[in-house]
């Protein structure tokens, strides 16, 4: 029966004469030059205000993968599906590969598609406007930038150096992530508060409230750190801020963060959206 089928299959196929050969075309694989070129030509077409004077030319690095002969894009998609966890560093061969990733565009690119679907969910909520309604931000990798810092310590590539981290955070210069910030105002012209839930502990909060102003931020509904010498694990911690809202009367209608910590251990939140992040793993 199978082999029926086939057989006329294949007498139609050769009966549509041009058709064929049509067809052939369509399903012929495209060179790996032809995948990369074509890859980067869409880069440039990417128009991404700068977030950090370090953008290079360059794409978001396949061709150093491939140089490198290291699926480091196999790596980044497992890291961002969770399939990959409790991992230290960024695997030193993939350095330029995640420093072009980050600079490159691509970043930008994969922040806007978050950005657009948690936009567009948004904007289809059916809301009860009591201001009760709130929208969790995560702050570092989402609502800040730390691509500063990471981009002068080798891209996740060394341990984490919470002095020099520390050192970092406290000149409260990290630059605003310009797709998160777009839904933060988004979300305050729908009447969904923003509220930012983050690891950085209370010692951090004026430095942290000055960064977010001078970033631009402004009217947040509450900032939630951690308090110093707190002993949990970033899921425990950060779902147990969440009931606190809850238990408060606030409705968590989206939760967003660039950690699988910032959006799991309910209650995550109505909906919630991952922002790529291959510079570190908190669990
Ligand atoms: C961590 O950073 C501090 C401050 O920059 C530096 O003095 C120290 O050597 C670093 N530690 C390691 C292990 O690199
Ligand atoms: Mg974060």
């Amino acid at each position: 029966m199978a082999m029926a089928k086939l057989i006329l299959l294949v007498a139609l196929v050769a009966a549509t004469g041009s058709s064929c050969s049509a067809w052939r075309l369509n399903i012929r694989m495209p060179t790996a030059q032809a995948v990369e070129d074509a890859a980067e030509r869409f880069e440039e077409n990417v128009a991404a205000p700068v977030i950090h004077a370090l953008r290079p030319l360059l794409g978001s690095g396949r061709h150093l993968s491939n140089l490198a002969g290291v699926p480091c894009d196999s790596w980044r998609l497992a890291v961002e599906a969770y399939n990959k966890r409790d991992w230290k560093t960024v695997p030193a061969n993939c350095e330029g590969y995640v420093g072009h990733y980050m600079l490159g565009g691509h970043y930008r690119r994969d922040s806007r598609v978050v950005v657009d679907e948690a936009v567009a969910y948004a904007e289809s909520l059916k809301l009860a406007g009591n201001g009760k309604e709130v929208w969790v931000f995560d702050i570092d990798e989402t609502s800040l930038s730390n691509l500063p810092y990471y981009a002068t310590h080798g891209f996740g590539t060394k341990p984490y150096n919470a002095t020099s981290f520390n050192e970092y955070v406290l000149e409260g210069s990290a630059p605003a992530l310009p797709e998160s910030q777009r839904l933060f105002y988004k979300l305050i012209s729908l009447g969904i508060k923003p509220v930012f839930l983050t690891g950085r502990t209370e010692d951090q909060r004026a430095i942290t409230v000055q960064n977010l102003r001078r970033q631009g931020y402004s009217g947040w509904e509450k900032l939630l750190l951690k308090p110093i010498g707190f002993k949990a694990t970033a899921i425990a911690y950060k779902s147990g801020e969440r009931q606190k809202l809850q238990d408060a009367g606030y409705v968590i209608v989206g939760n967003i963060g660039d950690q699988w910590s910032d959006i799991l251990g309910a209650p995550e939140g109505a909906r919630t959206f991952k922002l790529p992040d291959p510079l570190y793993y908190i669990g």
